[in-house]
């Protein structure tokens, strides 16, 4: 069960409208790396990992909601003042023709968010070295990201999200390291 705070992770601020942007931004929405891949992975692994790594998946988890709510803001502003000739020059038309200005799981190239981006190996260790793996990209999406804007108060959200991609790539490593440890610690007869 979830208890619901109504408010943002961390602010998101954007400074111009920037159909462009918005659509790079959408490989963070409905991309393979992106932030909805990200949560429904690791809430997904929660059922077969051992109890000890339990409770970092669900907290990781619900975070990626939180990235995403912040991704649909980032694209909501840049793209509410857009007329659908702005939308169309920046690569968004077949976007509008299909949803108008609403928001959907595509990534970057429009193609539709699948469930064969993520992975349930029933393996713990696979299960979070591919968790890493996924963190990793994250951050490497969101430095490119960064790069590819002059916005500074975008660029101050994307970079505390690229700040919390290292922060859980560093707690699924140490996760390896528990699992590791017991695994070593095994008794065989
Ligand atoms: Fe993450």
């Amino acid at each position: 069960m979830w208890i619901y705070e109504k408010k943002l992770q961390y602010p998101v601020k954007v400074s111009k409208c920037d159909p462009q942007m918005a659509k790079y931004l959408m490989e963070q929405y409905g991309g393979a790396d992106g932030e909805l891949a990200a949560a429904l992975r690791y809430l997904n692994q929660r059922y077969t990992i051992p109890d000890k790594v339990i409770g970092l998946l669900t907290d990781i988890g619900t975070e990626e909601f939180a990235h995403l709510e912040m991704i649909a803001t980032m694209i909501y502003k840049l793209t509410k003042d857009a007329t659908p000739e702005q939308l169309e020059a920046a690569g968004l038309g077949a976007h509008y023709a299909a949803h108008d200005s609403a928001l959907f799981y595509n990534n970057a190239g429009g193609v539709p968010w699948t469930a064969a981006y993520i992975q349930g190996k029933g393996d713990p260790l696979a299960d979070l070295y591919e968790d890493i793996a996924a963190e990793e990209k994250a951050r490497a999406t969101y430095q490119w990201l960064i790069d590819l804007t002059d916005d500074v108060d975008l660029q101050d959200s994307l970079k505390f999200l690229r700040e919390r991609e290292i922060v859980h790539s560093l707690r699924f490593r140490e996760a390896v390291e528990i699992l590791k440890d017991d695994r070593a610690t095994k008794k065989v007869y």
